[in-house]
């Protein structure tokens, strides 16, 4: 499947406002080259001289549904650093994540999110969990994954589940307050 800033799925296709369904586990051999080129995608959609070449727009995570493919499936590579400020990757190729416990505390982009599928930029907080449980299926490792993600990966992570159930990140901007004093929130 070739996927590009093209044929990406943008928010102006009502498809992306559809539900994404589980996928039968094991994987399908079909379901695991999805994966695979969605992780690509993502991988190579940073390297400046693939992502000119090939017409790719900056990711840290792709969901199938962006594809205009309603499986529960999505693809995640976001850099960070750990609690003791080293340089950390946390990549994730995953069927049927879904979120098991969520922090009282919130988390929130100082800049706002950005999307695939999404052409102009919507300024405002995205108010999210600043950790998340999350429990999957991930064909990286071949096995079924718990991650306990905070932060910046807490953010991509509930993006992207979001999308399984046609939400755009946008839909949690309060546009008459669009940046509102969040108590104790995690501000990344
Ligand atoms: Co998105």
């Amino acid at each position: 499947m070739l996927i590009n800033n093209d044929t990406i799925v943008k928010d102006n296709d009502p498809i992306i406002r559809e539900k994404s369904l589980p996928v039968a586990l094991p994987l399908s051999e079909e379901d695991k080259q999805l994966l695979r080129e969605m992780y690509q995608y993502v991988h190579d959609s940073t390297d400046p001289e693939l992502s000119e070449k090939y017409n790719l727009r900056p990711a840290v995570g792709i969901s199938a549904i962006q594809l205009g493919i309603k499986k529960q499936l999505t693809a995640v590579i976001v850099h960070d650093v750990d609690k003791d400020k080293n340089d950390i990757t946390y990549e994730y190729m995953l069927a049927n994540p879904r979120i098991v416990s969520s922090s009282v505390q919130r988390a929130y982009l100082e800049g706002g999110e950005g999307c695939l599928s999404v052409k102009e930029d919507h300024s405002g907080y995205v108010v999210r969990a600043a950790r998340v449980k999350v429990k999957g299926y991930d064909l990286i490792t071949d096995s079924e994954i718990t991650i306990r993600a905070r932060g910046y990966l807490a953010i991509v992570l509930q993006h992207e589940l979001d999308h399984f159930s046609g939400i755009l990140y946008y839909d949690h901007i309060d546009k008459d307050n669009p940046t509102p004093e969040i108590k104790d929130a995690l501000v990344i």
